[in-house]
């Protein structure tokens, strides 16, 4: 696994879109996949001001979410959907038609769900997935205890990330209580992964995915067994490192 430590958000953001280049290069329809959280923005920020320069086309991309709220709508202010629109698909050239998020509204969703990895596996899978992580180690919204081998379903969020995620809504209360999420093993299908990260509230978490053992209770620990990761950490968010990093 590649590890790079940079100083701050915008250089995490910047290398992350370097990374990124090279693992959708020579694609003619990249598929990324995409996720949200306030830790992947300046990566975003740089997929648009590249765009906007002239010297990124998304034309041809197409993006599949991690996930979604149950329960919310894609107009709700506070849906992965509206978060990717405000975020990255208006401020690029992309085709909406081909960016999916989960459907936080699915009337069926384990037919909704079987349909979403259907869709991926017949466009040949995702080239370039980023991943937040969640203070507890989630990827995705796979909590700790989701298993290795998991794939896009519903899941119940633990108390903890119900209390992070309730600094973006009015109250703890509004914060839906389950998630339509990509799995561990659909994560571990892309061709490569980087993983971001900053902040020093991720310092345990970004310690126990790379030097602790692979274990479900610690999901992205799971990424120890993917051939193509790159982990690119904040200097708060690598404090608790202690083997070889890239600088
Ligand atoms: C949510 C998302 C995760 C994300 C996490 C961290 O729980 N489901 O994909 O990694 O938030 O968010 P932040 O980047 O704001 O710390």
């Amino acid at each position: 696994m590649r590890v790079i430590v940079v100083k701050d958000k915008a250089a995490m953001g910047k290398r992350a879109w370097e990374v990124m280049q090279e693992a959708i290069m020579g694609h003619a329809n990249p598929v990324l996949g995409l996720a949200t959280g306030s830790t992947p923005i300046p990566l975003y920020d740089e997929m648009a001001r590249a765009n906007k320069a002239g010297k990124a086309d998304f034309s041809t991309t197409i993006t599949f979410n991690l996930d979604e709220y149950v329960g919310l709508a894609p107009e709700h202010d506070q849906s992965y959907r509206c978060f990717m629109n405000k975020n990255l698909f208006d401020k690029i050239n992309i085709n909406k038609a081909n960016t999916h998020v989960p459907d936080g509204k699915a009337k069926d969703v384990p037919a909704f769900c079987a349909e979403y990895e259907r869709m991926m596996d017949d466009i040949g899978g995702v080239h370039c997935q980023v991943l937040g992580i969640g203070s507890n180690g989630h990827i995705g919204f796979n909590e700790p205890g989701s298993s290795l081998a998991s794939r896009t379903r519903m899941v119940q969020l633990t108390d903890r990330t119900i209390q992070d995620n309730s600094r973006f809504f009015a109250g703890k209360k509004d914060v839906p209580t389950k998630a339509i999420t990509m799995g561990i093993g659909t994560v571990l299908e892309a061709d490569s992964i980087i993983l971001l990260a900053n902040g020093a509230n991720k310092a345990d978490a970004v310690k126990k995915s790379l030097e602790g053992p692979i274990t479900c209770m610690a999901p992205a620990s799971a990424l120890q067994l993917h051939g193509d990761v790159t982990f690119i950490v904040t200097e708060d968010a690598a404090a608790g490192l202690t083997r070889m990093v890239e600088r």
